[in-house]
């Protein structure tokens, strides 16, 4: 069994299921996503992990032990909230010391506890700093220490960087993925944004409509999304359907239409495809290629981004424009290309 297990959890409010039958095995050590749009459940998944709500079916367990019927304050789980919850009127070091006072370490103990955690998340020398005089940044790591010092098995983080600009957001993000590193903790972080998802975790479970839709690494999860939706809520997407004409040894030949026949390797198309099925293929921006043969289209928008840049190209016959990474030729008129070895076939939802 792994470390943290969610097993067949489910959880409705007045006949609504916001948490449908999840399953989840979160290893030891690792730095896990949960990554989904606003309201699919991810919090009130969290909370039922914390302890602070009660699943209507399903275990949840830890280390091996069930948690079911564990209060929150004696479950080895700590969890950061999205408003920075500390306290205004204790300075910061009374703030991470909170949680210690319970367990009546001696004096000395606690102040190395405490001076070893502003270390880790650099406030050193803050400790004496009242808590609503510091950047939203620092009460942000204050936060953090105050959940790490009692040095629980699972730290659960609810959009803990929701609140902050795009910049401190950044550089906080990769303290926390260096702040995990150090101290070893197993961290579960609740997201919507997917490249704080992607950037920092080790494994993502993607999540939508109270279920888990795919859980894999970063890479595996932008390479081989296993659904549309997925695909597209990581990253940008073209689609295209298709019709899946054979399926052998070399791979999978379907018929794309404007696209024309194309054979992708096995390894790309979804499992449980059939003879005869309607599939779609998708494949990313910066994927396609601008060629002197394939499907000629017209650029109808250009993006200038810095260091790279995105068009759009309109093929007669499709309705959406097909999105491309890359700087776009001269002139509007184009001819793209879509390697077979970049195409996924994935089940058509529609
Ligand atoms: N105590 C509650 N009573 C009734 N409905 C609730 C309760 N808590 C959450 N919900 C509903 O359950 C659904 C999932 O909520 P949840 O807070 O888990 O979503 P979320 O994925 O965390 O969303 P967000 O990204 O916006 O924080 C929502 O439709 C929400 O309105
Ligand atoms: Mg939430």
């Amino acid at each position: 069994m792994s470390f943290l297990s969610v097993s067949k959890v489910s959880k409705a409010f007045g006949g609504n299921t916001v948490v449908d039958a999840v399953d989840l095995d979160v290893e030891r050590g690792t730095f896990f996503a949960l990554l989904g749009p606003s309201g699919c459940g991810k919090t009130t998944l969290l909370r039922m992990i914390a302890g602070f709500e009660t699943p209507d079916s399903g275990t949840i367990s830890i280390d091996g032990e069930v948690m079911n019927a564990v209060p929150p304050h004696q479950r080895p789980t700590n969890m950061v909230f999205q408003s920075y919850a500390i306290f205004p009127h204790l300075n910061v070091f009374d703030n991470i010391a909170y949680g210690l006072r319970q367990l009546r370490l001696p004096r000395e103990e606690l102040r190395r506890r405490v001076e070893t955690m502003l270390a880790t998340v650099r406030l050193e020398g803050l400790g004496g700093r009242a808590a609503d005089q510091l950047s939203g940044g620092q009460r942000q790591r204050v936060a953090l220490a105050r959940a790490l010092v009692r040095e629980p098995k699972v730290l659960l983080l609810d959009e803990p960087l929701g609140a902050l600009d795009k910049r401190l957001r950044e550089a906080m993000q990769i303290e926390l993925r260096t702040i995990q590193r150090k101290v070893g903790i197993t961290f579960l972080l609740v997201t919507h944004d997917q490249e704080e998802a992607l950037s920092l975790s080790d494994r993502v479970a993607v999540m939508s409509g109270g279920r888990i839709l795919q859980v894999a690494s970063p890479r595996e999860l932008y390479q081989r999304p296993n659904c549309r939706e997925v695909a597209s809520f990581i990253g940008e997407m073209n689609f295209f359907h298709a019709s899946v004409k054979d399926i052998g040894e070399k791979g999978v030949t379907v018929n794309a239409g404007l696209l024309g026949n194309i054979t992708l390797p096995r390894a790309n198309a979804a499992n449980g495809i059939k003879t005869g099925d309607t599939i779609l293929l998708a494949i990313r921006p910066e994927q396609v290629r601008v060629a002197s043969e394939g499907v000629t289209g017209e650029i109808i928008t250009q993006t200038f981004l810095g260091e790279r840049s995105h068009f759009h190209v309109k093929i007669a016959g499709r309705t959406a424009p097909v999105a491309v990474s890359g700087h776009p030729p001269p002139g509007s008129a184009v001819t793209l290309a879509f390697p077979p070895e970049n195409l996924i076939g994935l089940p058509s939802s529609d």
